[in-house]
């Protein structure tokens, strides 16, 4: 069976941005504060009746235009999102709306680590000889699900999509992209991060039939530092296992692409891997976390730029609620 490749990448985030100093008009909060303590300087976030899928297709056209494929040769579409347009997920939308008409099509959800975590599900498929061309989006907007009065959260997040087109290269003997790749969980750490379903203002059916109608999600809940204990601790050891999977030492790694959650995490894990400052893609600043989008988001901006050239090797890490992690040693 084939090997997989990366041959496309592409991306999109809303118009729509508000600066550190917007926040500092809804919350007890400062541009200082917020720069020194997380690089962050603006988020995108969905205007009025703008989708994320929208942002999804984008997303999608601009990866198939560089990867040189047809949207009719995919053969699965994996949407890897944890706050869909739609309860039902997005991936069938975007899948109608490039017209991925022979591809099956479906949503992932690992918060900020699914990128990786759909990345790690396409290779399998390609491995396995079942699929040939595999479009992997990630895509949060999570700013739906923001208490605005919360400056612990509000400062962090933003909106946005990228997509990779990963296929089964032609040559059988070329090794694959993904070298080498660890992923775990702990559902005991849900209480540091989590976004409840609330149905409470919903009859129970003993009390009479009543609509549905106010059944939703509440806020996001995040204990930082705890988040942020959990990251430092797991993003080493995530690269470290991926690394010894992939047969490499860490001084081979020529980038590190990882989840953009806080500048003080990328420099921790920059400085663990040994890697300078400009080997760390970083945009942080533009976009704040957009949780399953970030390393998409990063990976294109820095391939279009020319930065990152085919056969550099990067190092992934995508970390969050779940809580759930994933890392992985990807050939560009
Ligand atoms: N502006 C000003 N002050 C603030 C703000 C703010 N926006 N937010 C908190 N503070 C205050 C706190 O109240 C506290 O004040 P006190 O000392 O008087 O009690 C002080 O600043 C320090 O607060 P900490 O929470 O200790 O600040 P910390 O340095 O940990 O930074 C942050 C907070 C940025 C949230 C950090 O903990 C972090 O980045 N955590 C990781 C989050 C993350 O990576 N999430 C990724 C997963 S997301 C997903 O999966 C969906």
């Amino acid at each position: 069976n084939a090997a997989e490749m990366l041959i496309g990448v592409g991306s999109s985030v809303p118009e729509t941005f508000l600066t550190n100093h917007d926040l500092e008009k809804l919350v007890d909060t400062n541009d200082e504060w917020i720069v020194t303590r997380t690089g962050i300087r603006k988020r995108h976030v969905l205007g009025k009746g703008e989708t994320l899928s929208q942002h999804g297709i984008t997303s999608a056209k601009r990866a198939l235009e560089m990867a040189g494929i047809s949207a009719q040769e995919l053969d699965l579409v994996l949407f890897c999102t944890s706050s869909p347009d739609d309860l039902f997920g997005c991936a069938c939308q975007v899948q109608a709306g490039i017209g991925a008409s022979r591809a099956v099509a479906f949503d992932l959800t690992a918060a900020c680590s699914g990128f990786v975590v759909g990345l790690v599900t396409a290779a399998q498929y390609i491995r396995a000889g079942t699929y040939r061309n595999v479009l992997v989006l990630g895509g949060d907007a999570l700013s739906r699900f923001i208490d605005w009065r919360d400056r612990g959260t509000c400062i962090l997040f933003g909106d946005g999509c990228g997509a990779v087109v990963v296929s089964a290269n032609p040559d059988p003997a070329a090794p694959g992209a993904l070298l080498g790749h660890d992923m775990g969980s702990d559902g005991a750490g849900r209480k540091h991060l989590y976004c409840d379903f609330t149905g409470a203002d919903l009859k129970p059916l003993s009390e009479g039939a009543a609509p549905s109608s106010h059944a939703s999600y509440g806020n996001l809940h995040m204990a930082g530092q705890e988040v942020f204990k959990f990251a430092v601790r797991t993003v080493p050891t995530v690269i470290d296992n991926a690394l010894a999977r992939a047969n490499m030492q860490k001084e081979e790694v020529d980038w590190l692409v990882m989840h953009q959650a806080n500048q003080r995490i990328l420099d921790a894990a920059a400085q663990r891997l040994g890697l300078p400052s400009e080997r760390v893609v970083s945009n942080l600043a533009q976009y704040g976390n957009t949780s399953a989008a970030s390393i998409p988001l990063a990976l294109d901006e820095a391939v279009r730029e020319g930065r990152i050239r085919a056969g550099d090797k990067l190092a992934m890490a995508g970390f969050g609620a779940g809580l759930t992690w994933a890392g992985a040693i990807v050939r560009w």
